[in-house]
């Protein structure tokens, strides 16, 4: 009885020590938790994921077969699809256009452009993923790598088959791409694009077959390196750090136009006429072998030249270079080659040049060369 009645008082005495007890266990508990994720995120690369849209993000239609809608799903909503991912990097998503790359244009370049070299400059980002429809994937990734500045990793990526297919690529492929921008290797490699278990050079990779997984492919070099979940990754070379000249980004958010124009058998001048009738202060051929075409193509073009209209000579041929002045006179007529680079990426560094106020065919020409 003596003993049964005390009990209640000790009880009393110690309520406060003892509710005490397990909230600061418990206090401690996440405490160490918070710490060892904090810890853990710490050791982390940071990355920004930049969504464009794209089959990347697209979903089909229950009831169609291989229909579907690119750009539907956010940048957000793809991390969130691929497991494992946040144990490679501390990511952000930010949601640029939800566009299918088809319609890829200034205004996107631009905004581009401009937030990863914000992400940089004031460091809020170890490096960038975009997600990206493969249409133009290379032309954006050309683009960027001409006008961003520094060395840390900036990565494409983009997907063949939408989200909702039954082997979709996309998860796959983005996962791949985190772990290539999330690796310091990356560094100094310029824009790399990440589909497919490859990794390839901004200036080399193209988009080659219309339905298949297996479509990018660099060419005149290969790729710069393999990625894959169980061996990790392997680069071919060692980065050789920023080589390439660096093209100021033009106030505003449009590049001068410049038209392509793609020569066949039976070729006239009138796409040509065309192109300057419209206005282009540039005109890109997409020449048949060495970057040649018809004799009423080349007078409209020598013409063209003349008035002061800049003239790159590419090919329709996918791989290979244009060389000067083998078929085609280029120091008479004022032309330039473009080497190694496709109708679309010749466009682009044209438009760079002429925005930056380069206009002597000598100086184009060095921009062209630069690489080599
Ligand atoms: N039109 C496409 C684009 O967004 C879809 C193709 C793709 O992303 O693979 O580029």
């Amino acid at each position: 009885m003596t003993k049964h009645a005390a009990r209640p008082a000790i009880h009393r005495r110690n309520r406060p020590l003892i509710l005490a007890v397990p909230l600061i266990a418990l206090a401690l508990w996440s405490w160490g938790i918070a710490t060892a994720l904090a810890a853990e995120s710490a050791g982390l690369p940071r990355i920004l994921v930049l969504a464009t849209g794209g089959t990347i993000a697209g979903q089909a239609d229950a009831r169609a077969t291989g229909a579907y809608k690119s750009g539907q799903i956010t940048g957000e909503q793809l991390m969130q699809s691929v497991p494992g991912l946040d144990k490679l990097a501390k990511l952000n998503a930010e949601q640029i256009s939800s566009i299918g790359s088809q319609d890829m244009n200034d205004k996107v370049w631009f905004a581009l452009a401009r937030r990863i070299q914000e992400a940089f400059d004031k460091n809020e980002a170890d490096a960038i993923v975009i997600t990206h429809g493969t249409d133009t994937l290379e032309e954006t990734a050309f683009f960027l790598d001409n006008v961003v500045r520094g060395d840390k990793p900036v990565v494409i990526v983009g997907s063949m088959r939408p989200a909702t297919a039954v082997s979709a690529d996309g998860p796959g492929n983005l996962y791949e791409a985190v772990q290539v921008a999330a690796d310091p290797r990356s560094r100094g490699r310029g824009v790399l694009a990440v589909l497919n278990d490859k990794i390839q050079g901004a200036r080399s990779v193209t988009k080659t077959n219309t339905t298949s997984i297996e479509t990018f492919s660099s060419a005149n070099d290969g790729p710069v390196g393999y990625v894959d979940t169980a061996g990790g990754i392997r680069f071919m070379a060692q980065a050789q750090g920023l080589k390439r000249a660096t093209y100021q980004l033009p106030a505003g958010e449009q590049l001068p136009r410049v038209a392509i124009v793609y020569s066949h058998a039976n070729m006239d001048a009138v796409p040509i006429e065309d192109a300057i009738s419209h206005g282009a202060k540039g005109i890109v051929l997409a020449g048949v072998g060495d970057g040649n075409t018809s004799k009423p193509a080349l007078d409209a073009l020598e013409a063209a030249a003349k008035k002061g209209i800049i003239v790159v000579r590419s090919t329709r041929v996918r791989s290979g270079f244009v060389t000067r002045n083998v078929e085609v006179d280029d120091d008479k007529n004022g032309f330039v080659v473009s080497e190694d680079l496709n109708p679309q990426k010749a466009r682009v560094l044209t438009q760079l040049l002429i925005a930056g106020g380069v206009t002597a065919p000598a100086e184009l020409q060095k921009a062209f060369t630069a690489t080599w």
